[in-house]
């Protein structure tokens, strides 16, 4: 049974699998995560190959109406996004590999975004702005692009890395 942040979360998004430059590099990546941190499980997901459901009508009707303690027990509808949260719940640290696509994340990614990122769940609206409810943790990313998307040569719209 896997604990609290006992693990590795790694997320591959290239529809490419194995061939992938982003998972290539990503494996890389991998090994010296595991060094940093001995004993911690690895949690692979190819979010290409079975992918994120897109949030829906039941999501959206839900989403507000059950405090964050009673979600996972009383709707059916977040089963799929409460799980993916535990998932990042349990992670020690997080690796994303994804390549762009046209500008910005893979369709796949944002999914898992839409999925995760969620309003009284993971993160509370403030008078101050929007604040985040889990612990920080290490999150790296691996991107990979056919073209230039930094410096002074990029000719490209880039809303993919920027923070
Ligand atoms: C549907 C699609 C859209 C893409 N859009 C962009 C883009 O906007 N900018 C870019 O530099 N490369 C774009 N590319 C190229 C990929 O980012 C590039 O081939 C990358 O190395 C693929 O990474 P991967 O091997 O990890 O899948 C696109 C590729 C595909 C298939």
């Amino acid at each position: 049974m896997v604990g609290p942040a006992d693990t590795i979360l790694r997320l591959d998004c290239s529809p490419k699998g194995r061939d992938a430059n982003s998972s290539q590099f990503a494996d890389e990546v991998a090994v010296k995560l595991s060094a940093l941190e001995p004993g911690a499980w690895q949690v692979h997901r190819d979010l290409a190959a079975t992918p994120p459901s897109f949030i829906d009508r039941g999501f959206t009707r839900d989403m507000n109406l059950f405090p964050v303690a009673a979600v996972a027990s009383v709707t059916q509808t977040l089963r799929e996004s409460e799980k993916l949260i535990g998932e990042v719940e349990s992670a020690r640290r997080i690796l994303i590999a994804t390549p762009m696509h046209n500008y910005t994340v893979p369709a796949v990614l944002k999914a898992w975004i839409d999925q995760v990122v969620r309003v009284g769940r993971t993160f509370e609206s403030t008078p101050v702005g929007k604040v985040g409810l889990l612990p920080d943790r290490p999150v790296h990313i691996v991107v990979s692009a056919g073209g230039r998307i930094v410096g002074d040569r990029a000719r490209q719209p880039d809303f993919l890395t920027p923070i």
